[in-house]
């Protein structure tokens, strides 16, 4: 069990941070900051650690990479050579895929209120599957297919009412969300006769996503019973055993030296055993099992390398002092602190220092008092502007929940390998952000 939040080539050597063997230093000079530095070994041994536990574990089954966590052409042509599929949420992560070719089979879209535009699309290229999130969907769906002449695969998101215990906004299986249908009001069920009325579709399977950053299987656990019933249920009343299911993603990673998440082997050896038991219970066949993992692959893949610019020693009413340390990013490239009191941790990444440590307030450069990274962090004492700090685990959304508030162009993504470093999402400037109005 892992508790260290960084990538796996990331190293303190000769007093710098460096990553697969390139200083921050050499990296903020060449590239600027903020930018989000990548690990490339350790974003595809993650993926790979995944694909491999469950070839271990079933004969059949697919890793979908859950792209909303970052997506680039990079990571996509990466995800495609390890053979995995993707998980698209929006016709704009879809269009990332497709302009690498990604084999459509692999690919498979999700979203609670998907456009016409974005099904006609989905369908038109001969998407893998798609996952039905409303009872409305199914004929749009089906139009389309009929439209193209297509038989489309489709599965059923359940709602299987289960708590996922992490972050409110991130929990996403409990009985009061706009995800998926619900298995006890019955309106799942209905799905499954609606979609039997239409021959353009072929109901696969069914799927449940309960939440993220998520550190015990028990909910998984229990939503694996109750989607195994639901298809147990399909088995008597159809005749015919639905052949694949999908359990999402939601695997947790270490933020700070706090977070305690199962092992990638420990979490799918937990799915097997629960898929396993649960079908031999009901006397049904070990179906074709995909799971959607995101954060857990490229989260901990990427740190945020950040420039300090100005520091400020505030007094407080109580008599106290707090230090301000303001570095040349913030909310824009970091929400998740504001929407979800998220924690992280900073290092200094250019020096070491031995000055006594102080609690200090890192904040952006935004023009708002929310505008903070992290609220209390025991930094040294000495740091001072031209300093760099180093953000680990800001590989998942990110980069993808980035804005142009204040109108600052979004950091880039640079991916470093073997002491090579290469752009693969470039830093936008301001000819990007004015290419848009018009007069
Ligand atoms: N599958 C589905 C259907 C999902 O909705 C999600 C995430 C995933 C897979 C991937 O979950 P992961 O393995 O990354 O936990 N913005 C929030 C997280 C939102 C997650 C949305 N859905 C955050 O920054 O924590």
């Amino acid at each position: 069990m892992s508790h260290n939040p960084w990538a796996a080539n990331v190293k303190f050597v000769n007093n710098q941070l460096t990553v697969a063997g390139i200083s921050a230093t050499e990296l903020a000079k060449e590239f600027g900051t903020p930018a989000f530095i990548l690990d490339e070994q350790d974003f595809k041994s993650r993926a790979k650690a995944f694909t491999d536990a469950m070839k271990r574990s079933f004969d059949s089954s697919i890793v979908y990479y859950a792209s909303k966590a970052f997506i680039c052409k990079q990571v996509v042509g990466w995800i495609n050579e390890l053979g995995m599929g993707i998980d698209v949420a929006t016709g704009g992560e879809l269009e990332v895929a497709l302009s690498m070719n990604f084999p459509v089979e692999r690919i498979e879209v999700h979203g609670n209120n998907k456009s016409l535009a974005e099904i006609d699309r989905a369908v038109s290229v001969g998407v893998g599957c798609i996952v039905i999130d409303s009872l409305q969907e199914i004929s749009r769906v089906a139009a389309a297919a009929k439209k193209y002449g297509r038989t489309q695969s489709v599965m059923i998101r359940l709602n299987p009412g289960v708590e996922a215990h992490t972050i409110e906004a991130i929990a996403t299986a409990h009985t009061d969300v706009k995800f998926g249908l619900s298995i006890a009001s019955g309106v799942a069920w209905d799905a499954v006769k609606e979609i039997a009325k239409y021959p353009e579709l072929e109901l696969r399977g069914v799927h449940a996503h309960i939440g993220s950053q998520i550190f015990n299987m028990d909910g998984h656990r229990l939503t694996i019973e109750r989607m195994l019933d639901f298809m147990a249920r399909y088995k008597v009343e159809f005749d015919r055993e639905l052949p694949d299911v999908d359990f999402g993603g939601g695997f947790g990673i270490v933020y700070t030296a706090e977070d305690a998440p199962l092992a990638i082997d420990d979490a799918v050896a937990q799915i097997k055993d629960a898929v396993v038991e649960g079908c031999a219970a009901r006397n049904l066949k070990i179906p074709h099992v995909a799971i959607e993992p995101g954060r857990s692959i490229v989260g901990p893949s990427m740190f945020t390398l950040y420039e300090v610019g100005t520091t400020k020693v505030v007094d407080l009413e109580n008599g106290a002092t707090r230090n301000y340390i303001s570095v040349d990013g913030g909310m824009s490239d970091n929400i998740r602190p504001g929407l979800y009191g998220a924690i992280y941790e900073a290092h200094l990444a250019n020096r070491t220092s031995t000055a006594p440590t102080e609690t200090s307030r890192l904040v952006g450069k935004h023009c708002e008092t929310g505008d903070i990274l992290i609220r209390d962090i025991d930094l040294p004492s000495d740091i001072k502007p031209g300093d760099l700090l180093a953000i680990p685990a800001t590989g998942a959304y990110n980069r993808s929940m980035a804005s142009n508030y204040n109108h600052v162009p979004r950091p880039p993504v640079i991916s470093v390998r073997n002491g090579a470093a290469k752009v693969i999402v470039r830093r936008e400037n301001f000819e990007d952000l004015l290419r848009l109005d018009l007069l």
